[in-house]
């Protein structure tokens, strides 16, 4: 089967929404996700990930000053564990890259091991948490990486992908 990743369009916000409704208690909305494409498009970048033609997973991308802010990132559940993941942040931090980004930061729930697990391997590390900042009162990690321009980040990532 073969992975093919390409930018999100206006017709994938049916099969994203309803993917990102079957992993959160609290998805974003369709709305929420078809909002992404009314603001300025040199501050976002999604991305969706086909198997076989079918969308199988997202993820997207803000940017702000020199930073980016991984959003959201969801693969679905039947699909999952085959690196897929993987292949949707490596091509979303390379984009941060070219965008010369000096830094990539996200939240993650800090009981969400699956996703702390891959964030970690691109060498995103802790700097500090959100208490309560998700509805049912867990904490928010808070992850970051520095220097994405230097030598470090660019090894992990090539060693990630
Ligand atoms: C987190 C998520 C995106 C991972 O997607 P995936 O395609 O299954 O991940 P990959 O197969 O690319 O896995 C890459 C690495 O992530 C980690 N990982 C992924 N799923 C894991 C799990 N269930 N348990 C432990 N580690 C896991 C592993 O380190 C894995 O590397 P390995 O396979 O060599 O062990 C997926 O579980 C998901 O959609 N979760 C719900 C939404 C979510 O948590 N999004 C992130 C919000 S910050």
């Amino acid at each position: 089967m073969k992975l093919h990743l390409r930018e999100m369009m206006p017709s994938d916000v049916g099969p994203v929404a309803a993917i990102e409704a079957c992993l959160n208690d609290e998805p974003w909305s369709e709305q929420l996700f078809r909002g992404e494409f009314d603001v300025d498009p040199t501050t976002r970048h999604w991305i969706v990930a086909e198997l076989d033609g079918r969308l199988v997973g997202f993820g997207g991308m803000m940017f702000v000053g020199d930073d980016a802010h991984l959003m959201n990132l969801g693969v679905d559940p039947t699909h999952q564990r085959r690196g897929i993941a993987r292949s949707l942040v490596s091509a979303l931090f390379l984009q941060a890259v070219g965008r010369r980004a000096t830094g990539i930061t996200l939240e993650v729930r800090v009981g969400n091991t699956a996703a702390r697990s891959l964030y970690a391997a691109f060498g995103l590390a802790p700097v500090g948490t959100r208490p309560g900042y998700y509805a049912d009162g867990e904490d928010a990690l808070i992850l970051w990486v520095h220097d994405v321009q230097g030598h470090e980040f660019a090894t992990r990532l090539g060693e990630a992908a």
